[in-house]
C-alpha cells in the first residue's frame, strides 16, 4: 500500500470545496469529506468529487448500535468512497455489523477503518471526563486490535501511535493519521501531533492533513511540500 497525503477538505459547502480543489491543476490530491462538508452538501458531493478523479476518503465516524450502524454502511458503500470510518469505542460487534453493511454482493467494499482515540484528546481528558483510567497509548493498541479482531483494515490514531499498531497488529494493518503540523505551525486544537517527516518516519500509511494546507497562504505549495516531507 503506497503512502499518501490525504487534504482535509474542511469547507461549509461545495462552492468553497470546489474553489479549493480549483487551485490543483497539477495533481488530484486525496481528499477527505468530513461531517461539516457532507452535511452541507449533501451525499451528492461524494460522486461529484469522485468525477473529478479524486480518490475519497468518507470521514464520517459513525458511532451507533449495531444494526443502525450496518443499514447506514450499505448506504455509504454505494457513493463510491474509497474509504469510510467508525468509532472503535462502538464496539467489535459494531464493527462487525459494519463490514457487513458495508460489503456488497459481489465481495468488494471500500476500506473501513476505525477512529482509536481523536487525535484532540489528552490522557487528562481521557481520564477525567470519558473515567478511562488505562495509559492512552494502551488504549489506542486495545481499540486498534478489536478493529483487527472485527476485520477492519486498520485504524485512525496520531502519527505518534502508528508505530505502536504496526508492531501490534501487523505491517498491513494500515495507520491513518490526523494531527499533522509542520515544524513551528498552529497547532489549534489538535493535541498528539508531529510533522509529516516524523509521520513517515514513525511508520503511518496515511497523513490526513487540513488546516496546514486548506489555511495556508499557498495551499498547492504546501501540499506538495507535505507530499515531500511524507511520500519523499
Ligand atoms: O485541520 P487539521 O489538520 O487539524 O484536520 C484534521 C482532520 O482530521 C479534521 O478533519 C478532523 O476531523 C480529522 N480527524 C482528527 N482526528 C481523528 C479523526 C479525524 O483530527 N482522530
Amino acid at each position: 500500500m503506497g503512502k499518501d497525503v490525504i487534504v482535509a477538505c474542511d469547507f461549509a459547502g461545495r462552492d468553497a470545496a470546489e474553489r479549493f480543489l480549483d487551485q490543483f491543476t497539477g495533481e488530484k490530491p486525496y481528499v477527505k469529506i468530513g461531517m461539516e462538508l457532507f452535511y452541507a452538501a449533501g451525499p451528492d458531493i461524494v460522486r461529484s468529487l469522485k468525477d473529478r478523479g479524486h480518490k475519497v476518503f468518507l470521514d464520517l465516524k459513525l458511532c451507533d448500535i449495531p444494526n443502525t450502524v450496518k443499514k447506514s454502511m450499505a448506504v455509504l458503500r454505494d457513493l463510491g468512497a474509497d474509504m469510510v470510518n467508525l468509532h472503535a469505542s462502538g464496539t467489535i460487534e459494531m464493527m462487525e455489523a459494519a463490514l457487513e453493511g458495508l460489503t456488497r454482493p459481489d465481495g468488494t467494499r471500500p476500506l473501513l477503518i476505525a477512529v482509536t482515540q481523536l487525535t484532540s484528546t489528552s490522557e487528562e481528558r481521557m481520564r477525567r471526563d470519558l473515567l478511562i483510567e488505562r495509559p492512552l497509548p494502551e488504549v489506542v493498541l486495545h481499540y486498534a486490535q478489536n478493529a483487527k479482531t472485527a476485520g477492519l483494515d486498520g485504524v485512525v490514531c496520531s502519527p505518534l501511535e502508528a508505530g505502536g499498531v504496526h508492531e501490534r497488529c501487523g505491517a498491513d494493518f494500515l495507520t491513518v493519521t490526523p494531527g499533522v503540523r509542520f515544524a513551528g505551525g498552529d497547532v489549534g486544537d489538535q493535541v498528539r501531533v508531529t510533522t509529516p517527516a516524523k509521520a513517515r518516519e514513525i511508520g503511518s500509511d496515511y497523513i490526513v492533513v487540513g488546516r496546514p494546507i486548506t489555511a495556508a497562504a499557498d495551499p498547492v505549495a504546501a501540499y506538495r511540500q507535505c507530499v515531500k516531507d511524507f511520500v519523499g
